[in-house]
């Protein structure tokens, strides 16, 4: 489809070229041998050496391809047009039947050449030999190149997945000593009006300057991407927020269930399904910072952790006989002095009328209070403790 519309274009380009027939092929050959007789594509364009060339260029963005964090790998799209003055292209129309403009190969003339200085994989030359240079009659050089580029590009995911990011294709003119070419941009930016949205990534601004580096100009096209996070919360976080906190309600399964140490294992490992899916979306690097949200499973499966240790022993609780100790007793046991001064112990919640002799040794066996309570205080507990983490994760990402 990109493809398909960028080869449409070239055709327009074309017919645009061609719509003036006030000469023939004779004319135009007799052009082309009289402006390369002597012409040295050796040699930078420009009369005058003192001064630089003017060399305007003009990036439209087409497309974002790709853009791996995992790899650092952004791929875009794009058509550059390049525009300069070479005199010694220059010719008077009268002379030729008022031929305006015309086309020659890249490799016949000059050409402000210039490679990506931070490729993904290997540095990339401007231009292919399928699209020709315009000539007009002044000496007016438009050159339209038509290219996918892929660089690398370092994404910081500490704010996953409501991260903004900024990527730059750069160039260098390592053939050129950096005061030979004065390089303007129009527009100070990367024009988007041919840019087709991207389904993740959204362009909040756009830069284009130039800067001279290690002897050479280098012009850097530089991208402000915010992510589209809609995707992200509901696919990501609000089911992982879930499977945490739905461990805490291992405490109210009554122990007699047997369930409770299944249940929290399952959901466990339900959460570090969550850390493999993240994994395999975020680099693997410490630097520029890792992500929150990789701090937040990872506060989730930890306290998950702890549920599951905290349910065995609770569970053993309910099975415990020895004598409760004397400082636990105050839990399920109500120490009272009778008539004649003597203690007495009387398990709570169970009405007077029904106590018997006896309660001492009852009230030494009362465990399986105590476990109830001690479920009801981790349940509260553990689910204060996931909404802190909840709480935290927000405050931090939305500054
Ligand atoms: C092209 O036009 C020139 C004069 O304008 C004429 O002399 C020549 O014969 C023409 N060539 C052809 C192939 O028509
Ligand atoms: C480059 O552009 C500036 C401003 O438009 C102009 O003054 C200068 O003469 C140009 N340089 C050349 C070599 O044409
Ligand atoms: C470069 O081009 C710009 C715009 O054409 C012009 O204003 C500036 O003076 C030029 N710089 C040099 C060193 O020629």
């Amino acid at each position: 489809m990109e493809r398909l519309h960028l080869t449409l274009r070239t055709l327009l380009l074309l017919c645009v070229v061609y719509n003036v027939y006030t000469y023939n092929i004779t004319d135009e050959d007799q052009l082309h041998k009289d402006l390369f007789t002597n012409y040295n594509n050796e040699l930078r364009a420009g009369n005058d050496r003192d001064f630089p060339l003017n060399v305007s260029m003009t990036f439209y963005l087409m497309a974002i391809k790709e853009f791996v964090e995992a790899t650092s790998k952004f791929s875009v799209n794009s058509v550059f047009i390049i525009t300069w003055r070479d005199e010694r292209l220059s010719w008077n129309p009268a002379m030729y039947q008022n031929i305006q403009k015309t086309m020659v190969s890249q490799n016949k003339i000059w050409l402000p050449t210039m490679v990506t200085s931070n490729p993904f994989e290997e540095a990339q030359g401007l231009g292919s030999d399928l699209v020709k240079v315009f000539l007009y009659n002044d000496g007016s050089c438009v050159w339209v190149i038509m290219q996918s580029f892929e660089v690398i590009c370092d994404a910081n995911v500490k704010y996953y997945p409501f991260d903004k990011q900024f990527c730059s294709i750069r160039f260098g003119t390592y053939s050129f000593d950096s005061n030979w070419l004065n390089i303007t941009f129009p527009n100070s930016d990367i024009n988007l009006i041919y840019y087709e949205e991207n389904g993740l990534w959204e362009i909040e601004d756009t830069l284009a300057f130039s800067t001279v580096d290690r002897g050479a100009a280098e012009i850097i096209f530089g991208i402000y991407l915010k992510r589209r996070s809609t995707y992200y919360i509901a696919s990501l976080l609000v089911p992982m927020t879930f499977v945490a906190v739905l461990q805490s309600f291992v405490f109210l399964l009554p122990n007699e269930s047997g369930e409770r140490i299944g249940f929290s294992v399952t959901m466990l490992l339900a959460s570090v399904v969550f850390l493999t899916l993240i994994q395999e979306k975020l680099p693997e690097s410490s630097e520029p910072s890792v992500s929150i949200l990789g701090y937040l499973l990872l506060g989730y499966i930890s306290l998950g952790g702890v549920v599951t240790l905290v349910v065995i022993i609770s569970s053993n609780l309910y099975i415990e006989t020895k004598p409760v100790p004397k400082w636990l007793q105050h839990l399920c046991c109500e120490r009272q002095t009778d008539t004649d001064g003597s203690e007495l112990y009387s398990i709570k919640d169970v009405p007077p009328a029904q106590r018997e002799d006896g309660f001492k040794e009852q009230c030494e066996l009362c465990w399986k209070k105590i476990g109830m309570k001690f479920d009801r205080f981790c349940f509260v507990m553990s689910i204060i403790l996931y909404v802190v983490q909840v709480i935290i994760f927000i405050a931090i990402v939305r500054d």
